[in-house]
């Protein structure tokens, strides 16, 4: 973790809280929320990979729908809610310790950016809403390669742009297959492990382990 010269953050899980649609439905949906929640993430996630492997992208925001589609189904959703958990998607919350982090590394002389299989629209108006779009030196969509994480295609873009060397990206990310994605490829990465998960087998293990993203101000 020496002359690290970039910050990468994955975007959804990771700033931003993939659940917080569904729990601010949760009153309509009931107890089933947080396990449609959940499915619904999966589903989307399955549908980037095998869309990649399939050479059929489609981008971000129709692999949302889609899977919603399918977990409102699974789940018994009453179809009224689908355009307000879509609205909602669109402006996710990020965890509570998200605006104090990157101001306090903001001031500090890396590159901060995201990079994330969000479209760049979507990516804009999600730090936009939640009044960090200036804290970012660059939002990365993988809509600039069209295939989704961990192609190492994705993982090139920063290390291009900023003209630098693997090793000197710190990479966070709380989706354990993306941390392996981003170790493998080069990355120094770092597992956000907010909730006490288990990691993968995936010949890679992360260089740090944090609960939230605070502690990455002591790593550096
Ligand atoms: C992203 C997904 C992996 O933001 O969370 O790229």
């Amino acid at each position: 973790m020496k002359n690290i010269k970039a910050i990468i953050f994955d975007a959804y899980g990771t700033l931003f809280d993939v659940n917080s649609a569904a729990e601010k439905c949760k009153d309509k949906i009931g107890d089933k929320w947080e396990g449609f929640a959940n499915y619904w993430r999966t589903t989307q996630l399955e549908y980037t990979w095998l869309r990649s492997l399939m050479k059929r992208h489609k981008d971000f925001w129709q692999v949302t729908e889609d899977s919603l589609d399918k977990s409102m189904k699974a789940y018994e959703i009453d179809s009224s809610l689908r355009n307000e958990l879509l609205d909602l998607y669109k402006i996710l919350s990020p965890f509570k310790e998200v605006p104090e982090v990157l101001k306090s590394l903001k001031k500090k002389d890396l590159k901060l950016a995201i990079l994330s299989n969000g479209t760049p629209t979507l990516l804009n108006q999600l730090v936009k809403s939640n009044n960090l779009d200036n804290l970012f030196d660059d939002l990365f969509s993988i809509e600039e390669v069209g295939i989704y994480k961990p192609d190492s295609k994705v993982y090139d873009i920063p290390i291009k742009k900023y003209n630098i060397q693997k090793n000197e990206v710190a990479f966070l990310s709380a989706n354990t297959w993306d941390v392996s994605g981003g170790g493998n490829y080069g990355y120094n990465s770092i597992w956000v492990n907010r909730n006490n998960n288990i990691f993968d087998k995936l010949d890679y293990s992360p260089k740090y382990q944090t609960k939230q993203l605070g502690e990455l101000l002591d790593i550096l």
